[in-house]
């Protein structure tokens, strides 16, 4: 790795919309070496619109982003080779096995293949996942493929991990597996951006969290710092994220609501 103290990413007043829709709207955050940083917020909030303007994969309307000091849209295959991406949406390459995949990566990527081999072999085994190595993908189980896409992005020891939603589909322990593998890396200076929608997954992993929702920036720090901002200090992640998204009188509300229909349904 080649870990400097420059922010590996910054992202500086990004827009993106879809026809009417503003997908991410006016967002900024920087992402430290060494650092995990969350992206929390319900579904539809921007968090994979966020990370595919990241990555290069879509085209930013206004604001700028750099990654490495480069910029994506014109860099994309330098800031590659230094980036470990697991997309939300599981492995697609139905004809191929993990194998295949793996073997094609060490090949573009120009990997040292004893070492690679090794490395493999250390991640299917603590994933589990040595059974599936030569099957077809299309045959795995949505945990299964999760498993080998995560393998996939950490191949080549990337400076930055960018995932977006990575725990999907995997079981308890294998969870475990890749919570320890993210704190390994940050340990040794590298970064995540780690995209999530469940609140005790960004409190347990991430070192700060950037709250968003519906494409805004709602707030951004560190659990502690988020508490004393919604003003609701030593409270869990949940209370602090309804407070800040004013989702908390909703939720109240709906509670209620359900609490009526149940007890007139017993009486009946
Ligand atoms: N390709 C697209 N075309 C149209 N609308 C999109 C597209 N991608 C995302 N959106 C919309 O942008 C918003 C943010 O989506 P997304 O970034 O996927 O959210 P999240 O990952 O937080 O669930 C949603 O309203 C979604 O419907
Ligand atoms: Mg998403």
């Amino acid at each position: 790795m080649s870990i400097g103290k420059e922010p590996m990413i910054k992202v500086q007043q990004i827009t993106k919309s879809f026809g009417d829709v503003v997908a991410v709207n006016n967002l900024s955050f920087e992402v430290k070496p060494g650092e995990v940083f969350g992206l929390l917020g319900p579904n539809g909030a921007g968090k994979t619109t966020t990370v595919k303007l990241i990555l290069g994969l879509l085209e930013l309307d206004q604001g700028e982003i750099e990654v490495f000091g480069l910029h994506p849209e014109k860099d994309e295959v330098e800031i590659k080779k230094k980036l470990g991406y697991v997309s939300e949406d599981p492995l697609i390459y139905k004809s191929m096995t993990p194998k295949m995949l793996f073997d094609f990566i060490t090949s573009i990527r120009d990997l040292d293949e004893a070492k690679t081999t090794e490395k493999l072999r250390y991640y299917l085994e603590s994933l589990e996942a040595v059974e599936y190595y030569e099957k077809l993908i299309a045959t795995l189980s949505r945990g299964n493929k999760q498993k080998m896409q995560v393998i996939a992005s950490l191949i080549h020891d990337p400076d930055l991990l960018i995932l977006d939603e990575p725990l999907t589909g995997l079981d308890a322990k294998s969870a475990k597996v890749v919570k320890e593998i993210i704190e390994l890396h940050s340990e040794r200076g590298g970064s995540v951006i780690f995209s999530t929608h469940i609140l005790e997954v960004a409190e347990d992993i991430c070192d700060r969290i950037a709250i968003i929702d519906r494409g805004k920036l709602v707030a951004l720090g560190t659990v502690e710092e988020l508490s004393k901002m919604a003003d609701k200090a030593g409270a869990d992640l949940e209370t602090i994220f309804l407070k800040l998204t004013q989702q908390d009188e909703s939720v109240n509300h709906i509670i209620q609501n359900l609490r009526k229909m149940f007890h007139n349904d017993k009486k009946k």
